[in-house]
């Protein structure tokens, strides 16, 4: 399993899947959230509105994972994952890290050759960067063993230098 970095817009990234830093209503919101429903239109919605009404009445937690159509993106999924929002005195990398293992777990079961990450939680949830990517890269990696088979490539994407910094350290390290 290959992790590369693809600096740009996650909603004209190619993918068989690409993964949403969405909120725990799935009901859209802004950031990379607001981009995948904007670009990737109503149907994603109708089907989070679908989940929502059926196995997630309680919304989805954070950390967890769940997939729909990915509409007019170019991929074939949307996997919608609910990041942490910071918080300086308490530790929720666990929650982060489940967010990356929970999307990957997910892509491999409905066979997923490549990914697209967004810097989950590193927007309006506030977390720093570096930490963020961090623990994208290193969640990442300590899947492949069990992706393998079916996940290929894992494509961070940052968006824009600070971001794009960050993940090129992170892959480095
Ligand atoms: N493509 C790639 N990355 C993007 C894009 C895009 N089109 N738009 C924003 N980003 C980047 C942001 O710059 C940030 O680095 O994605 C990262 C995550 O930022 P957010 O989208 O704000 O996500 P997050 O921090 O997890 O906050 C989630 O924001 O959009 C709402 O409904 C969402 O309430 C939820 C919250």
């Amino acid at each position: 399993m290959e992790l590369l970095i693809r600096p740009g817009d996650i909603t004209r990234t190619p993918a068989d899947a690409v993964v949403n830093a969405a909120n725990s209503t799935l009901l859209g919101g802004g950031g990379v959230d607001g981009a995948i429903h904007r670009r990737g239109g109503p149907e994603i919605l109708a089907e989070c509105r679908r989940l929502r009404e059926t196995e997630l009445p309680g919304g989805l937690p954070a950390g967890r994972a769940v997939a729909t159509t990915a509409g007019r993106l170019p991929a074939r999924w949307v996997i919608h994952t609910v990041g942490p929002v910071y918080a300086r005195t308490i530790d929720k990398s666990g929650t982060l890290a489940s967010c990356y293992r929970e999307s990957l777990r997910l892509a491999a079961e409905l066979g997923a050759r490549s990914v697209a990450f967004p810097a989950i939680s590193a927007g309006i949830y506030g977390w720093p960067m570096d930490d963020a990517a961090r623990i994208a890269v290193e969640s990442s990696r300590a899947m492949a063993e069990l992706v393998r088979e079916v996940v290929e490539q894992v494509l961070f994407v940052p968006y824009g230098p600070a971001a794009e910094e960050a993940f090129r350290a992170a892959l480095e390290a």
